[in-house]
C-alpha cells in the first residue's frame, strides 16, 4: 500500500491548517514522508515555521487565522506564490471548549463555530476556486470529529459545529464531484494531543472526577481499547489523498466506534447485559429486522447469526485474519453504527 501511495502523491503540494502541532502535524509529517511538499498554516506562526523546518526543505510555515477571510486569502496567496500551486487541502484547524449546555456562553458558541466550521468553509472555498482555476483535480480532507457523528455531552456547541462540518463536506463533495474534486472528512475519536489534555482537565473539573477516571472512560468507549494517536488519523488522511481513496467523496471516516472490529481483538470494556438487548431495524431496502445488542448509544452488535450476512448485505467485507495456526477465522463480532432515526443500520468496514 505504501508504494502505491508514494507513487501517486510524490510531487504534490498540500496545505495543512492547524499543522503546527497535534493531528495536523502528524498528517503533514505523513504526507511529507510520501514526497508531498507541505505548507503548514497555523495561528501560531512561529510553531508553524518550526514544524515546517523539522520536515525539511520541501515544507514551509505560514501564518493564518482560518476564521478570517482576509487572513485565509492572504495565506493561500503566499502559498501559491511560494509553491506555484497546491493539490491537497487538509482543513484541520479546530478548537474546543467544554461546558454544560445550559452554561455555554455566546462567546464560546461563536468561537467554536468561527474556527471549526467557518474556517472549513473559508479554506475549502479558497481551495476549490484554486483547483477550478487550474482545471485540475484536487483533494480536500476536513477534520471533523467523532462528536460530528454522536452528540458529545459537555461539548454540545463543539458537536454542533462538527456536525456542520460533515453537512458541508457532503454537500460540497456532491457539488464539485463533476469537476474531479474529492471532499472527505476524518473523524478522530479520543486522540492524544494538547486539545485532549485541555478537555480532560475541563471534564474532570466539571464532573468532579480525576483526570485518570476521565481518560479511563475515553478508553472504555474506544473499541481498540486505547486512546488514538495523531498518527492513526494521519493514516486515514493519507489514504483519502492517495489512489486507494480515489472512490471516496463525501465520506466521513472514523477509526474508533464506527469501525468493524473483532471482539477477540479488543472490544468494549464490558459485555452487554440481557436488558441491553435491543431490536434494531435494518434498512427497509434490505428488508426484515436485525436483532442486535446495544453496546452504547449508537453502536450495536448485530448478533451471532445476522452479523456475517448483515455485513455482507451492507457491502462490508467481514473482517477476517490469520489465526495462530495460519487459518483464517470468521469475526466473533461485527459492530455497526445505528442511524439516528433507528431506520438504518450502517455497518462500516476497514
Ligand atoms: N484531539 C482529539 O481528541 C480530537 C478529537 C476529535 C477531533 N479533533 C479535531 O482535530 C483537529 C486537530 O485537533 P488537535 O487535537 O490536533 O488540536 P491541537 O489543539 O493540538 O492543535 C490545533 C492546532 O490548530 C491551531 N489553530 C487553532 N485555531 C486556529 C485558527 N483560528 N487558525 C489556524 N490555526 C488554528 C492551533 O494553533 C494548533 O496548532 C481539530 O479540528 C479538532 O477539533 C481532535
Amino acid at each position: 500500500m505504501s508504494a502505491l501511495l508514494a507513487t501517486d502523491l510524490k510531487g504534490k503540494t498540500a496545505i495543512v491548517t492547524g499543522g503546527a502541532t497535534g493531528i495536523g502535524r502528524a498528517i503533514a509529517t505523513a504526507l511529507a514522508a510520501h514526497g508531498v511538499r507541505i505548507a503548514i498554516c497555523d495561528l501560531d506562526a512561529d510553531a508553524a515555521r518550526k514544524t515546517a523546518s523539522a520536515l525539511g526543505t520541501e515544507a514551509q510555515g505560514f501564518a493564518i487565522d482560518v476564521s478570517q477571510r482576509a487572513r485565509v486569502e492572504k495565506a493561500f496567496a503566499e502559498i501559491e506564490s511560494t509553491f506555484g500551486f497546491y493539490d491537497i487541502l487538509i482543513a484541520n484547524a479546530g478548537v474546543s471548549t467544554m461546558n454544560r449546555a445550559i452554561d455555554i456562553t455566546d462567546e464560546e458558541w461563536d468561537f467554536n463555530f468561527a474556527v471549526n466550521i467557518k474556517g472549513v468553509f473559508l479554506t475549502n472555498q479558497a481551495a476549490v476556486r484554486h483547483f477550478l482555476a487550474r482545471g485540475k483535480n484536487g483533494v480536500i480532507v476536513n477534520t471533523a470529529s467523532l462528536a460530528a457523528k454522536v452528540g458529545a455531552p459537555l461539548l454540545a456547541h463543539y458537536s454542533a459545529s462538527k456536525f456542520a462540518v460533515l453537512g458541508w463536506t457532503q454537500a460540497l463533495a456532491r457539488e464539485v464531484a463533476a469537476d474531479g474534486i474529492r471532499v472527505n472528512a476524518v473523524c478522530p475519536g479520543f486522540v492524544k494531543t494538547s486539545m485532549q489534555e485541555r478537555e480532560v482537565a475541563w471534564e474532570a473539573k466539571l464532573r468532579n472526577l480525576s483526570p485518570e477516571q476521565v481518560i479511563g472512560e475515553y478508553v472504555a468507549q474506544t473499541p481498540l481499547g486505547r486512546l488514538e494517536e495523531p498518527e492513526d488519523i494521519a493514516g486515514l488522511a493519507v489514504f483519502l489523498c492517495g489512489p486507494l481513496g480515489q472512490s471516496f467523496s463525501g465520506a466521513a471516516l472514523a477509526r474508533s466506534r464506527s469501525l468493524v472490529f473483532c471482539a477477540d481483538g479488543g472490544g468494549p470494556a464490558r459485555g452487554p447485559t440481557a436488558a441491553e438487548k435491543t431490536p434494531i431495524t435494518a434498512s427497509p431496502t434490505r428488508g426484515g429486522s436485525v436483532y442486535g445488542v446495544r453496546l452504547s448509544a449508537n453502536l450495536v452488535d448485530v448478533g451471532p447469526v445476522a452479523r456475517h450476512s448483515a455485513a455482507v448485505q451492507s457491502g462490508c467485507r467481514p473482517h477476517a485474519r490469520a489465526g495462530a495456526g495460519g487459518t483464517r477465522r470468521r469475526p466473533r463480532a461485527v459492530v455497526g453504527e445505528r442511524g439516528g432515526d433507528d431506520s438504518v443500520l450502517h455497518l462500516s468496514a476497514t
